[in-house]
């Protein structure tokens, strides 16, 4: 059976972009591949946070997924930190990095961007990306388009290794979905942005915003000059990605949309956008609800910690064996 993983940062409040781009697929896949999704908080780290706010986030990102859909009996729901080999990995593909290909990645270069200090680990950060997508043999990363160069390294890296070592790791594919089925979401404020977390608060919609928000944030989206609803990238932005986000979220597809709305003008478009945005969140919203009982998302992860550790571990030491690292005798 194909093997998928996917990684969601705990480093702000999940996004309708995070949604539609990536955790939507997610949910698919779980029926037709082994699939690991984690909640990647050794990467949040690489920017400071505060204990508090990454702890609760964490555990509302896990809540999130498997609200969303994502059944913690089929697919492998676990937080990075938990399973040791995933940090360890990431050492042992740093020595097979080169400190140029780190320099070229664009998500590093928008991070550090006006930071006083940027750490060290934000630099590394690819790598350790690297690192948890090859510890599951992974054949298909589900991610937005925003992670493209990042998967690309992770495939030189898979491949310098083998030719190096020999056979060690999997070499794995991006899906990444088209731009015109969420791959790339815009923000609400800024159509040349992408909407994301710690985004203004206007730019984005959070997956636990309530329904009057959602109305307000849309209401207040920015839009293109003229009034018809057409899909156009280049013209209409900012319409376009309303349009996308409306098919998303209904099924409808963009023509039927653009039928519709195309001569009703902007109000009536945006006033329905947000009853089906608001109708799509409503029972992720429920489900979130249930599962922030005391102790019910610790138990799953707990478990899907178990299962991952299992597989990691495996391929972890079968690079340690090519590199020569004498096992401990136990
Ligand atoms: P991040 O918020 O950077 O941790 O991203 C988690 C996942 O959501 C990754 O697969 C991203 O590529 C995806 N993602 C984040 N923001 C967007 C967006 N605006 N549109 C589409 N996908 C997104
Ligand atoms: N870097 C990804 C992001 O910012 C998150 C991530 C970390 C990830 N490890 C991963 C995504 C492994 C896919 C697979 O969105």
């Amino acid at each position: 059976m194909k093997r998928v993983f996917s990684g969601v940062q705990p480093s702000g409040e999940l996004t309708l972009g995070n949604y539609l781009g990536a955790i939507r697929n997610f949910v698919s896949f779980q029926h037709e591949a082994e699939c690991f999704f984690c909640v990647v908080d050794l990467h949040a780290i690489t920017v400071p946070q505060d204990p508090e706010d990454l702890y609760r986030r964490t555990l509302d990102i896990a809540r999130l997924f498997i609200a969303s859909g994502i059944d913690p009996d089929i697919a492998t729901v676990f937080v990075q930190s938990h399973v040791s080999a995933h940090a360890e990995l990431s050492w042992l593909l740093e020595c097979n990095t080169y400190i140029g290909e780190l320099r070229r990645m664009t998500q590093f270069k928008e991070k550090s961007e006006g930071r006083e200090t940027v750490s060290a680990g934000l630099f590394t950060y690819p790598v350790l990306m690297a690192a948890d997508i090859l510890l599951y043999d992974t054949d298909e990363v589900p991610v937005g388009e925003d992670q493209k160069q990042h998967l690309e390294l992770t495939r030189d890296l898979a491949q310098r290794i083998n030719q190096r070592f020999g056979p060690v790791f999997k070499v794995p594919e991006p899906y990444i979905p088209p731009k015109d089925s969420g791959g790339r979401i815009m923000s609400l404020t800024d159509p040349t942005k992408k909407m994301a977390k710690s985004g203004d608060d206007r730019s984005s919609i959070a997956l636990l915003d309530s329904p009057s928000v959602i109305a307000k944030k849309i209401k207040g989206a920015v839009t293109d000059s003229g009034r018809e609803v057409r899909y156009d990238v280049e013209e209409k932005p900012a319409i376009s990605n309303l349009m996308v986000i409306y098919s998303l979220c209904s099924g409808d597809s963009l023509e039927t949309i653009a039928d519709r709305y195309g001569a009703s003008g902007y109000g009536k478009f945006k006033a329905d956008l947000a009853d089906v945005v608001i109708s799509t969140l409503e029972p992720i919203q429920k489900r979130y609800q249930e599962l922030t009982e005391p102790g019910v998302i610790e138990e799953i992860l707990a478990q899907g910690a178990q299962r991952a550790e299992r597989t990691a571990q495996v391929v972890l030491n079968r690079f340690r064996e090519k590199l020569g690292l004498v096992p401990r005798r136990s």
